[in-house]
């Protein structure tokens, strides 16, 4: 087998744990090795890294609003530490070793305690050689609901991820092959989507949360059996509802669609050899009940409003294969420098309006993501676009963002293609 091509798509009916995690009394996550049934049933079996015994973790629900703890306990044989991504929350339980914290050792355990400000679809990983971690399987659904959720009949997390694997299950030992690094990064030939349900009736309306947890794949996404909209990227609501044709998530990056069920569902990934496959959900029965209606945005997002930039700066993506020279001491680079400098990429004070202009020159696209804050995506006319925490920056081609910067820290900024990241392409903020 040419491992570089997809295996053959699985009948795919993988399953999210049934265990849900919920805020009230404190959560207890461990880190451990597992064997997960990523291939059908009859084939091989692969060890793997997860979360209280599963890949992908548990789903932790929380309300928005209210304390969250975790204890993270480490059970790996190395060191780790947890990210909540997209979660605007304290910087000393962002979860980056070096800028927030110490490694989490084997056997130590960790408390991890915040209030997410913000409903919506998030995610946790390991932020701890993680393009190995997050590809080995450390990866989880963070929900934070909202007071008045939408009105579906069923709310299905999809967690969507890659992996490079052998025909008998196992994972192939390449996290780090240079040769990924610097092209595209580190890709799986076997993808699927896990589910959190897998049946539904026609004629019900469900909210389906796209999560991209792979290391370096961007999926582009159809969805077939269901007619809907987008309500939100990165977990932050869409003023309007959005029409649903294709939807493209770069690594980390976040989608919630609300559908109205015709018949059985699937989500497929479009390759060049055509579509595959990635999750179905299956009809048991019809929904006679639901009145179709229009889909009606959620709630909406309080997030202060930007004032008039007081810093411009540009952030210019540099290196990789097929790339020019740069002053970088690693495969990538940023502004001429590799990876975490003493020095801040940037300054701010508390509340400041910064707008950052992204350059990407380089031959491959980078999925730019911002710890502790979620910015605006500029439009071409200089208007206000998607408020996002990950954006998709293509070759060749440049992107302004627009963020207030009023949550204090050090925080991190890096493609989160994590190839890239650990070849070079992170830096940092400073707001105080
Ligand atoms: Cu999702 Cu720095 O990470
Ligand atoms: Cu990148």
């Amino acid at each position: 087998m040419n491992r570089r091509q997809f295996l053959a798509s699985a009948s795919a009916l993988a399953l999210l744990p049934q265990q849900t995690l919920a805020g009230r009394d404190g959560i207890v996550l461990r880190a451990e090795a597992v064997t997960a049934q990523l291939l059908p049933d009859s084939d091989g079996t692969t060890e793997m890294l997860g979360f209280n015994g599963s890949m992908p973790g548990p789903e932790i629900r929380v309300p928005r609003g209210q304390r969250v703890s975790i204890d993270l306990e480490n059970g790996l044989d190395e060191g780790t530490a947890v990210h909540w991504h997209g979660i605007r929350l304290e910087n000393r339980m962002d979860g980056v070793p070096i800028l927030t914290q110490e490694i989490i050792n084997p056997g130590d355990t960790k408390t991890y305690s915040f209030v997410p400000p913000d409903a919506g679809t998030y995610w946790y990983h390991s932020h701890y050689i993680s393009h190995e971690q997050v590809a080995r399987g450390m990866v989880g659904p963070l929900i934070v609901e909202e007071v008045t959720p939408p009105d579906v009949d069923h709310d299905i997390t999809a967690i969507l991820a890659d992996w490079r694997m052998e025909e008998d299950g196992r994972l192939t030992d390449e996290f780090t092959d240079m040769h990924s690094v610097a092209h595209a990064g580190y890709m799986g030939n076997f993808a699927r989507a896990f589910l959190s349900q897998t049946s539904v009736r026609t004629g019900d309306r469900i909210r389906l949360r796209l999560i991209n947890t792979a290391t370096n794949r961007i999926f582009p996404l159809t969805i077939n059996g269901a007619q809907g909209m987008v309500v939100a990227l990165d977990g932050m609501p869409l003023a309007e509802p959005r029409a649903l044709d294709e939807v493209v998530l770069a690594p980390a990056q976040r989608a919630d669609l609300i559908v109205d069920v015709t018949s059985r569902v699937s989500l497929e990934m479009l390759t060049r050899q055509g579509p595959y496959r990635l999750a179905d959900i299956e009809i048991n029965g019809t929904n006679t009940d639901r009145q179709e209606g229009q889909i009606l945005p959620l709630t909406p997002h309080d997030l202060p409003a930007p004032a008039e930039p007081t810093q411009h700066l540009t952030l210019t993506m540099m290196g990789g294969a097929m790339g020019g020279r740069h002053g970088g001491d690693n495969i990538w680079g940023f502004n001429d420098t590799s990876d975490l400098q003493p020095e801040p990429f940037g300054s701010f004070g508390r509340g400041e309006t910064v707008r950052i202009t992204m350059v990407n020159d380089t031959s491959f696209p980078h999925g730019m993501h911002l710890h502790g804050h979620h910015f605006y995506e500029m439009a071409d006319d200089g208007s206000l676009g998607d408020l996002r925490d990950t954006t998709l920056v293509e070759a060749g081609e440049s992107r302004d963002i627009i963020c207030v910067f009023d949550n204090p820290g050090r925080w991190m900024l890096h493609c989160h293609m994590l190839s890239h990241a650990v070849g070079g392409m992170r830096t940092w903020v400073n707001v105080a």
